[in-house]
């Protein structure tokens, strides 16, 4: 949430910045702007609205020269997301910028010290400017002191006195050849290049220029100069300083001929679920390997309980992942709303495991949740897909999805490769106890089809796309399904309300009687994910009480299914598979139903209104 770039070097930091944030833009774009170090003055250029549309045209005009500087790209929290309120912000005094990626908390408290400063904006960023001012004004004054710079000593001061999550870049005018970087809570990395030192709330930022970086951890504030940086770390007499290097490919994350992100994500579903298996199927014992659970095969043996903490699309593949855990290997497994377990005072036994699912590895409830489970001595595991993530290095161990970058806003490969990686785990689990290789054969050779039958059902691209449109003006719209797609139609509706703003709901299609069929007109479709299954028949009940109402009825069913079609008003089949995988199949059509309905209706996929990808403030 919100975009973070900055440059110390030699080259023009305008463009740089500027396409470092088109990278990030994912994160937020209701505003966008750059804070340019000249000659002992700062040269802003910022604006709301889209990138394309605002900063980038205004550099266009006005051109900001100089070789050091910071950018951003906002999702709103504190104030409209206006020029005004788009960062950077400064302080009293304007020659000190700032952007930031999070929340102070008590911002309030702390404006209420500065009478006599005046506001341009209603952000809480601007206050911490401000106090970032006051502390070096002080400190100007205060003759000796340490070696550090003067900006990183009053980023330092000021940092101790907030409450909050921040990623923070900043620039001073009479700081020339510097910048200083902290982070608490929002991700934030150095990039180490040639004579030259970047700064970004994400890799995919910088991983054009540069594949050297560091992951600077909570409480870290770094000194960027040209030629070196520093870190040192608010709460500790040393910084854990770490070099790494990025293993992302930055033409991964381009759209390449897809006219959206999320069409061509949902178009690699079949090599990130291929990526997902690699190498972790085990055909002699019928289990799954994984190289980084740094569990041993006794202390997962132990394990009497699952609880798995996440938001958004990962809640919805954790859900599957409740199934299987309970399906395979008999394990009580609780899915929990990242915001509202952080909170709870749930009481984790000694050898419950916490698993936390998670996209971008840096959702703040998530992370919250996985602090606070170490806290409590539980061992945590994540899935995860960015490498490096906050998430990932500060859980126990995890397993990595592998499904590249995910750029669109509505999350697609990440769910189906987060539910196989899910099942591999939960064979891992049930192969420990009492389940039979026979069965986990199956479960792996139906995984091995996959990639293959997923191909076979972006095929039906054209017919769901007909599909689509036939639909496309309608308002509400339900999604049902029952135990393993009942996760899958949550998702379907959550796609389409997040890239088409219809609502929708999922339900367990039994459910709907308990009080939503009240909302079932004829202009009100319902799209049944009903697999030939255990519980094929109470679906064709559930649907008959829909028709009844005179609700439109989309079914997404099995090949080889003669008889519905008769019942429905249209149908779609997908090929057959072991009931546990059927949702990773139904996911599919579903995203592309969604995909297609907002392009009908003229909506910004990439960039839905109101919604950032990576959530890093609760
Ligand atoms: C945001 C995104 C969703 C995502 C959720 C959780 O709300 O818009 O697509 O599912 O965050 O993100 P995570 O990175 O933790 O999976």
């Amino acid at each position: 949430m919100c975009g973070i770039v900055g440059y110390v070097g030699m080259k023009s930091a305008a463009p740089l910045i500027l396409e470092g944030l088109r990278r990030l833009e994912y994160r937020g774009y209701d505003s966008a702007g750059v804070a340019i170090l000249n000659d002992n003055r700062i040269i802003t250029r910022k604006k709301a609205g889209k990138i394309d549309d605002g900063l980038a045209r205004l550099l266009g005009l006005q051109p900001a020269p100089g070789t050091i500087g910071i950018g951003h790209t906002r999702w709103a929290t504190h104030g409209a997301p206006t020029d005004d309120n788009s960062h950077p912000h400064f302080d009293q005094s304007g020659r000190i910028a700032m952007v930031h990626n999070g929340v102070i908390e008590n911002y309030d408290r702390l404006k209420a010290r500065m009478k006599d400063h005046t506001f341009r904006s209603a952000t809480d960023t601007e206050v911490l400017a401000h106090l970032i001012g006051i502390h070096y004004e002080r400190l100007k004054q205060e003759a000796g002191g340490s070696e550090l710079p003067l900006l990183t000593r009053a980023v330092t001061e000021a940092l101790r006195e907030v409450i909050g999550t921040y990623g923070i870049a900043v620039a001073c005018a009479d700081q020339p050849g510097l910048l200083v970087g902290a982070r608490r809570g929002s991700p934030l990395i150095v990039g180490i290049g040639n004579d030259e030192h970047f700064l970004a709330s994400d890799a995919l930022a910088i991983a054009a220029h540069t594949r050297q970086v560091v992951y600077l951890n909570d409480y870290d504030v770094v000194t960027l100069q040209r030629e070196r940086f520093q870190v040192a770390n608010l709460g500790a007499d040393t910084a854990r300083v770490q070099i790494t290097r990025l293993e992302i490919d930055p033409e991964a994350a381009e759209k390449g001929t897809y006219p959206h992100f999320m069409l061509k994500e949902i178009f690699e579903q079949p090599r990130a679920v291929e990526n997902a298996l690699r190498g972790r199927i085990n055909h002699d014992e019928a289990t799954a390997n994984f190289g980084g659970l740094n569990m041993t095969l006794a202390e997962l043996r132990a394990v009497d309980r699952i609880v798995m903490p996440a938001c958004g699309t990962s809640w919805h593949a954790a859900l599957v992942g409740e199934h299987l855990f309970e399906e395979f290997a008999q394990i009580p497994t609780e899915v929990e709303y990242a915001s509202e377990f952080r909170y709870r005072n749930a009481p984790l036994e000694k050898n419950t495991l916490v698993l936390v699912i998670t996209q971008s590895g840096e959702t703040a409830d998530t992370l919250a949740g996985l602090r606070e489970s170490r806290r409590r001595g539980h061992k945590v595991l994540s899935v995860c897909n960015v490498v490096g993530s906050t998430i990932a290095r500060e859980a126990d161990g995890g397993i990595y999805l592998h499904a590249g970058p995910e750029i669109g806003v509505a999350s697609t490969k990440a769910f189906t490769s987060q539910v196989t990686v899910l099942t591999l785990f939960a064979l891992l689990l049930g192969r420990i106890r009492t389940l039979a290789a026979s069965r986990a054969m199956q479960v792996i050779r139906s995984l091995e089809a996959l990639p293959k039958q997923l191909e076979s059902v972006l095929k039906q691209n054209d017919e769901i796309k007909r599909i689509a449109l036939k639909y496309a003006a309608a308002e509400d719209f339900f999604f049902l399904g029952r135990q393993y797609n009942f996760p899958v139609a949550l998702e379907g509706a959550l796609k389409l309300k997040e890239i088409s703003y219809i609502h929708a709901e999922g339900y367990p299609a039994a459910e709907m009687k308990h009080g939503p069929i009240a909302m079932i007109d004829e202009k009100t479709p319902s799209i049944f994910v009903m697999p030939d299954d255990a519980l094929y028949d109470k679906n064709v009940s559930n649907l008959e009480e829909i028709k009844a109402r005179k609700g439109p009825i989309i079914a997404i069913t099995t090949e080889g299914n003669t008889e519905l079609a008769a019942k429905v008003n249209d149908i779609l089949y997908l090929p057959r598979t072991q009931d546990p995988l059927f949702p990773l199949l139904a996911a599919l059509p579903l995203q592309l139903l969604a995909y297609h309905i907002a392009v009908a209706r003229g909506c910004d996929v990439d960039k839905p209104r109101n919604l950032a990808k990576s959530v890093t403030v609760e």
